[in-house]
Order: structure tokens, then sequence, then C-alpha cells
């Protein structure tokens, strides 16, 4: 018979008539309290809201008021009992309630990932003199980490990468605090445009910026190596933009950069429409529209014909039947050489796209927040 089998008879039943009976009865169900918790914190169910539902089953289970264990060992146990054995399982129901109301069904869920982090506790080294091993019952089952996945805009930001990767180009990287030469002055960009503006860049100082786009890295690259370059440049961006649900002043970028002799607006488009096929299946179009930018001579922005609809317009693309890609051009000959660069001898085009966008277009997210909130109930989705 298990200890819940007992609860439900009365202690005459049970043939308990002495207060070690009881006590031992107690233990019993002390025990079990101690090991069902156990169980929960090993367990592993990875999912947020499943882990709230166990805690509060756990609960219900040992401390709901109608039919809870401790309910129905006041029924079964104290209320019947003997004139004599009366204050002794008075005193114990009374520890019983102490100890489970301090095992904390409940607040089991704040608990859970703490658990995790610090346990199993590690051996300390030999001679380390920090005291006497604790003991622990390891008859007790292991804890289960629960694994993590891969942040969706890393997702979209790899998806990406792996395109260009495959047509032989390789990934570049710069630093997130940039000089306003690399940022601004090197790229076209006149001391008089909007984008220099305090309301629209963080300064660290007169000089120095947090990177406005990942452009700058352009001339980095093009510095250190020089004609034919072919890179992609993924990377945090940073602008004076009050948070809501398309804005957020840290975001994400990638840029594009290919540089060769030769290069014309045609490799550009072949290229792009190569990689909006990759990206959102073969029968998407893309269409290129005239645009400005002070680094690129012509400029262009990119869309491609809603993946969902087809181009017939539907929630995805705001009804327009195109989803707004990125900006590009053929980089400009002053943009070339100020990257020392001689543009007689080469041509090359460029791009840059939003990465929290091109996800938020994929996956139906509406709040680029939502990437940046760090709730596992959105992380775990992906
Ligand atoms: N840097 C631009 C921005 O942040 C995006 C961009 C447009 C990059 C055109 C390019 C380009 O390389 O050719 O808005």
């Amino acid at each position: 018979m298990t200890i819940f089998d007992k609860i439900r008879r009365t202690l005459q039943e049970l043939g308990v008539s002495d207060a070690q009976g009881v006590e031992s009865l107690f233990a019993e169900l002390r025990k079990a309290a101690e090991h069902e918790r156990a169980e929960l914190v090993a367990g592993g169910a990875p999912q947020q809201a499943e882990r709230d539902g166990l805690c509060k089953a756990l609960r219900d289970r040992w401390l709901a008021r109608k039919g809870g264990f401790l309910s129905q060992v006041d029924e079964n146990w104290l209320k019947p009992a003997s004139k004599e054995l009366k204050p002794v399982v008075g005193k114990q129901f009374n520890k019983l309630r102490r100890f489970t109301a301090s095992l904390e069904f409940e607040k089991l869920v704040e608990a859970l990932p703490f658990q995790q982090e610090t346990a199993p506790q590690m051996e300390l080294p030999l001679g380390s003199g920090a005291g006497r091993p604790v003991p622990r019952d390891l008859t007790l089952p292991g804890l289960r980490r629960p694994l993590g996945s891969i942040h969706p805009v890393t997702r979209m930001q790899r998806e990406i990468e792996d395109i260009f990767l495959r047509l032989g180009f390789w990934i570049e990287s710069g630093p997130e605090i940039e000089s306003t030469y690399y940022n601004f002055d090197a790229l076209n960009i006149p001391e008089s445009h909007p984008s220099r503006d305090d309301w629209d860049t963080l300064y660290i100082d007169s000089k120095t910026v947090l990177r406005t786009h990942t452009s700058p890295v352009q001339i980095r690259a093009m510095e250190k190596y020089g004609a034919p370059l072919y890179i992609i440049i993924p990377g945090k961006c940073y602008r004076h933009d009050n948070p809501d649900s398309t804005h957020s002043p840290m975001f994400h970028q990638i840029e594009g950069l290919a540089i060769d002799e030769d290069i014309t607006f045609a490799d550009l488009k072949g290229t792009l429409d190569f990689f909006a096929k990759m990206l959102f299946g073969e029968k998407v179009r893309t269409r290129f529209q005239p645009s400005f930018f002070p680094f690129t001579e012509p400029s262009g922005e990119v869309a491609v014909s809603c993946f969902v609809c087809d181009g017939q317009g539907c929630r995805v693309c705001k009804e327009s039947g195109w989803i707004e890609l990125m900006g590009c051009g053929m980089v400009h000959p002053q943009v070339l050489r100020n990257g020392g660069i001689d543009p007689e001898k080469y041509s090359g085009w460029a791009f840059g796209l939003g990465v929290d966008r091109f996800a938020m277009v994929k996956y139906d997210i509406n709040d680029i927040q939502l990437f940046f909130q760090g709730d596992v109930r959105f992380l775990e989705q992906f």
C-alpha cells in the first residue's frame, strides 16, 4: 500500500495506535512530498507554460482544499483520531503543513532556472580548504538542462550569410564604435546630411559615434584588402530612435560589397535576384526602383514579390504585393577612391539590408521589440 492509499484510510483502519506509528506515517508523507518536488525540478519540462502548469498541479495535489493530500490527512487521520492519539496527530499535522509550505511548490517556476544554473554542484578541488563536502542524495534523479535555441535574428543572419558564402563572398566585420570619418565622411555623407544630426545618431564625442549602419566597414575592408573584393558584413547598428514596434535603437544589418574589374549593374541585379529566390523561393520576382544614397551612384531600392500571396496582396505585404528588401547601388567612384581603390580600373556594387526586418517578414512577427526582450516564451518558439 502506498502512502497515498494510506491517507485515504483512518489510523484505526491502518492499525496504527501509538505515537511511533503516527510519526513514521508522517515521515513517509514528508518524504513523498520532497521527492515529488525534486522530480519536478529535475524533470525538464522544457516549455515555460508547461512548467507553470506542473507546478500548479503539484501544489493542488498536496494543498487543494478539496481532496488535496493534506486535507485528506485532516479528514481521515486527524478528525477521527482517538482521544489519546489526537495530540500527536495534531502536532505531526502542523509539522507537515509547515514542511509542505517550506517546499514552495508555487515558487518553483522561478526557482527552476536558478536550480539549473547552480546544480549539480561541482566538487571543490582537493586541498582548496573549502570545508566539508555537502552531503547530497545521490539517488535523486539528475537535473536536466533545457537546451537553448538559436535566436531568430541570428538564424536569419546565418541563412543570409550561407547564400552569399555559396557565391564566394566572405564575412567581414568592423567596430560598433566608429569614427565619424568612416561612418560618414568616407562614404560621401556631407556635414549637412540629416543622418549626422544629434537626433539621428548616438555620439560618443564629436568625432566618435555608435555606427549608424554597416557601410563604414566597406571602407575599412577596401583599405585592408584592396580589390578584387567580395564580402558581406553582418553586425549591430545604432540610431537615436525611440523603441516602437518597428524601431529599435539597436538593430542588425548586413552589408554586401563586390568590387572587381568590369562589375556592372547587371551583376548587382543578377546576384540580388538569385539571393531573393534562394531565400524566399524560386517563384518570387524582384523589382528595382531608383533611389538615392550618397555612397552609391546610381542607387536603388529592391523589393521582392510577396512570397505569401505571390503579389496578390495580403497581410504580410500590407496589401501591396511587394516587400521592400534593401537599398543598393553601384559604389560611388569617390567612395572607391576613399578606400584606396582606383575607380578607373575597378567598379563595384553594394547593398545594405535590415536583418531584424527580414526576420519579422519571414517569421511573421509584428513587433521588433520581441527580439530584444529576452522572453523565453517568445524565444523557445524558434
Ligand atoms: N547604409 C544604408 C542604410 O543604413 C543602406 C545601404 C543602402 C547600404 C545602399 C548600401 C547601399 O551598401 O548600397 O540605410
